[in-house]
């Protein structure tokens, strides 16, 4: 816990993972478009809302893609998404809790709960500087990929870090 910062960590029998569905286009579009979120993201250019829109109508039809919106008490706090370019390929996951939820346990409670949903492999590419997303992945037991190389993913981006989430982890 860092020094300071509020905490109100909520019972994760409070968190519901909610099936993304076309009328949360443009919350999501806010959630990801946040200065904060985007300097955060692999690629940090700003979204154009036309490609946002087509994006999210691709995500939505993609039988290998699954996106859930986080609720807490039915009021909506992010997006977690987990999609695989082929069916036997790992997962890749991505998450997003509004800057007024996060530090109560939301990001971690959701992370677990997709992948348990999931039954993975799952990977997840965060920025090195991204100190924030490296601790809440690592406390969803996920970890640093090193040398798994039965994942077939090649070496990850430079200045990006890569873990990864399997079954057997807690
Ligand atoms: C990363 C993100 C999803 C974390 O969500 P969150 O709800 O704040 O995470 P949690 O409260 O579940 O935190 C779980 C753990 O992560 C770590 N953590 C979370 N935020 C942290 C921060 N700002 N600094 C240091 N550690 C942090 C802590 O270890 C925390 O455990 P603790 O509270 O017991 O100390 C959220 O910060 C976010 O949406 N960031 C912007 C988008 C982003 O970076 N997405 C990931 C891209 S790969």
């Amino acid at each position: 816990m860092i020094a300071g910062v509020p905490r109100s960590r909520p019972p994760s029998a409070e968190i519901r993972l909610r099936v993304a569905t076309a009328s949360d286009r443009s919350q999501v579009l806010a959630w990801n478009s946040a200065p904060d979120v985007r300097a955060r993201s692999l690629d940090p250019r700003p979204i154009d809302p036309m490609d946002h829109v087509r994006w999210f109508a691709a995500r939505l039809a993609d039988p290998l893609t699954r996106m859930w919106v986080i609720e807490v008490q039915r009021r909506a706090v992010g997006l977690v998404r987990i999609e695989r370019s082929a069916p036997a390929a790992p997962g890749r996951i991505s998450i997003v809790v509004e800057a007024s939820a996060r530090r109560g346990g939301l990001g971690r409670g959701a992370i677990r709960a997709a992948c348990r949903v999931d039954g993975g492999p799952i990977v997840a590419e965060i920025r090195s500087d991204n100190l924030a997303s490296v601790a809440c992945f690592e406390n969803a037991a996920f970890e640093d990929a090193g040398a798994a190389f039965d994942l077939d993913l090649g070496p990850p981006a430079p200045g990006v870090r890569r873990f990864v989430w399997r079954s057997t982890h807690v």
